[in-house]
C-alpha cells in the first residue's frame, strides 16, 4: 500500500436497502463466499426470530401505531446487539440483513407527520445502545424498480407501497453520509455486487 497505512478487515457489516434491492440474496452470497474461504462468519437479520423480534413483525402486518412500532424495532436491535456483541468477542464476522438504518428510514417515514425531526430522534434514542458497524452497504435502486422485482411475492407487508418506498429511498440516501457506508448500485449483476462487497470486507 502506498499509504503505508494499514487496513484493517471489517468485521461488523450491515446490509441497507429498500425492500428489493437485493440485500438479502447478496449478504447470503457474500456470507457463503466468506465461509467458503474459511472465514469465521455469521448471518444474522432483522427483526430477529425473538420473541421481540416476532411482535415486531405483528406490528408490520397490522399496521400498528408507528410510536410502539419504532419502539419495538429499537427493543429488538438492543436485545440483538448482546448476541452480537457475543460473536465479536470471539472474532467472528457479522453480516447484519437490515439494521439501524432501517428504523431511522422506514420509522422515519411512518414518523415523518407526527413528529419534528423524527430520523434524529430515532437515532438519538438508540445510538448509544447498539454497536456501530464497521461498514454499512447501502443497495440503492429506484422503488418502482425494487417493487416489480417483489409484486410476485405472496405476501407483502404493507410498507412495500409505491409512495411509501419513496420517502425511505429518500430517508436512506438523506443518512447513508460518512465513511461507514458504501452505496452500491442494486440494478448491478448480483456477482459483481457480492465481488465488491467481499473485498471490501476482507480488504
Ligand atoms: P425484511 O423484508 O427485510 O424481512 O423486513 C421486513 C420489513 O420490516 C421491511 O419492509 C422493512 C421493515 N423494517 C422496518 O420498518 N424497520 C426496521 O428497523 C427493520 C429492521 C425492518
Amino acid at each position: 500500500m502506498e499509504t503505508g497505512e494499514k487496513k484493517e478487515m471489517k468485521q461488523f457489516i450491515t446490509f441497507e436497502g429498500i425492500d428489493g434491492s437485493g440485500k438479502s440474496t447478496i449478504s447470503k452470497e457474500v456470507y457463503e463466499k466468506l465461509k467458503s474461504e474459511g472465514y469465521d462468519v455469521v448471518l444474522t437479520y432483522e427483526p430477529t426470530d425473538t420473541m421481540i423480534g416476532k411482535y415486531v413483525q405483528q406490528c408490520i402486518k397490522t399496521q400498528s401505531d408507528p410510536f410502539v412500532t419504532a419502539f419495538t424495532f429499537i427493543a429488538d436491535r438492543i436485545q440483538h446487539c448482546k448476541q452480537i456483541k457475543e460473536w465479536l468477542d470471539v472474532g467472528k464476522i457479522v453480516l447484519c440483513d437490515r439494521y439501524a438504518e432501517s428504523t431511522y428510514s422506514y420509522q422515519g417515514a411512518q414518523l415523518q407527520n407526527q413528529i419534528k425531526n423524527p430520523i434524529k430522534w430515532l437515532q438519538e434514542l438508540s445510538e448509544d445502545r447498539i454497536i456501530m458497524p464497521d461498514r454499512t452497504f447501502l443497495f440503492v435502486i429506484q422503488p418502482k424498480e425494487s417493487l416489480a422485482r417483489i409484486k410476485h411475492r405472496d405476501e407483502l407487508v404493507p410498507f412495500e407501497r409505491l409512495s411509501f418506498l419513496e420517502k425511505v429511498h429518500t430517508n436512506y440516501l438523506k443518512i447513508s453520509k460518512g465513511e461507514r457506508f458504501l452505496k452500491l448500485d442494486g440494478t448491478k449483476k448480483i456477482d459483481e455486487i457480492v465481488d465488491i462487497c467481499y473485498k471490501d470486507i476482507i480488504q
